[in-house]
């Protein structure tokens, strides 16, 4: 089955043809994310304009990557929310005017459902469930256990800031760019993560939600009780201490759902912060022997439409109907990633 992805939730104008929901047989994605550096955040109106200029060049190109005719796809998969509503509305309405002239059938996706399937994208092995999935980028950070790829159950969320975010605050903190999470582990790659300890968030805490706002917090007092400009090595240890805080806390909450379903098979890290190559290494700690897997590229873990199609794939074989008629919306709950049949 050949399913075309298309995927505009935020600044990201991407479209991917991916056979049977594993091989990615074209992916592109056009960011407008540097138009946005001086704003310091994405102005939705100018994020939707750029949708709109994007969308069909983006599509066509994906499709002649592929080489693969239009009409001969089995379906297209769009993101139908959560995200900004104008750029959603530019993939969606892409998507059913493309399904309707090629006389495809289309399918709506929750756009969590495509990172929680992002770890499929070019694995050569089969995936056995149950599987743990901590999804963290700079907007969520969500712990799910799953027995299938639409059975399962969010475990626990965020209480306030996100992983990624708590990279981008901790970032600018420490004077480094944005997006924080790449330069914070740069800064912190030769220095000391046990130099400062920071506070384990909601360690007491029976639940398995997560809280980073603490840890942004922590290092802001860091930083302001340090009795003169930290050096560079100073610097160094602070980031990588910082890093190693974040990385815990999320492995915390990792071990904690492991004790929970020890008959856990696999565990998976998806979104930006998956890419954090200091939480990959302690992740093969906390996962005790049993099979890590990251998104297979840099490309999978951010915003891409490879894994909306793959997801799109999963929904289908579930038995969820072609054509369904379904909304776009700004605002979808997290839990109903899974209820889609
Ligand atoms: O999934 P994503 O591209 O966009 C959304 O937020 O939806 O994730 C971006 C986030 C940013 O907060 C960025 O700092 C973080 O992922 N990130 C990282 C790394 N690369 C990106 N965080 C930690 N380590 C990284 N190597
Ligand atoms: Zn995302």
């Amino acid at each position: 089955m050949r399913i075309l992805g298309i995927e505009t939730s935020c600044d990201e104008t991407s479209a991917s043809v991916v056979e049977d929901g594993v091989k990615v047989l074209s992916l592109v994605i056009a960011s407008s994310r540097g138009q946005f550096e001086r704003s310091g955040g994405v102005i939705p109106e100018q994020a939707a304009r750029r949708q709109v200029e994007c969308i069909m060049p983006v599509i066509e190109q994906a499709l002649e990557e592929a080489k693969v005719e239009p009409t001969s796809l089995d379906a297209i998969a769009v993101t139908k929310g959560p995200g900004l509503l104008g750029s959603l509305l530019v993939g969606t309405i892409a998507a059913r005017t493309c399904a309707s002239v090629w006389n495809v059938p289309i399918i709506g996706v929750h756009h969590t459902l495509g990172h929680l399937s992002s770890t499929w994208l070019g694995a050569e092995e089969d995936i056995r469930f149950p599987v743990l999935t901590i999804s963290a980028s700079g907007g969520h950070t969500e712990l799910w256990h799953r027995t299938s790829h639409l059975s399962g159950q969010l475990l626990g969320r965020t209480r306030d800031d996100a992983a990624g975010e708590a990279f981008d605050k901790g970032a600018s903190l420490l004077g480094l760019p944005y997006p924080g999470g790449p330069e914070v582990s740069k800064c912190g790659k030769n220095g000391n993560p046990h130099a400062h300890e920071f506070p384990l968030p909601l360690k007491q805490d029976p639940t398995f939600d997560f809280s980073f706002a603490g840890l942004k917090t922590s290092l802001r007092y860091l930083l302001r009780d340090l009795p003169s400009a930290p050096s560079a090595s100073e610097l160094s240890d602070i980031a990588a201490s910082y890093e190693y805080a974040l990385c815990a806390h999320l492995l915390n909450k990792l071990s904690h759902a492991l004790n929970k379903y020890p008959d856990t098979q696999e565990v998976h890290f998806v979104g930006g912060v998956s890419a954090n190559t200091r939480l990959r290494e302690l992740a093969a700690i906390t996962a005790e022997g049993r099979t890590l897997r990251f998104p297979k590229t840099l490309a999978y873990c951010t915003d891409n439409a490879a894994m909306i199609a793959a997801a799109g794939q999963f929904l289908l074989e579930a038995g969820m109907p072609a054509n369904e008629a379904f909304e776009t919306v700004a605002s979808l709950p997290l839990e109903e990633a899974l209820k889609q049949k």
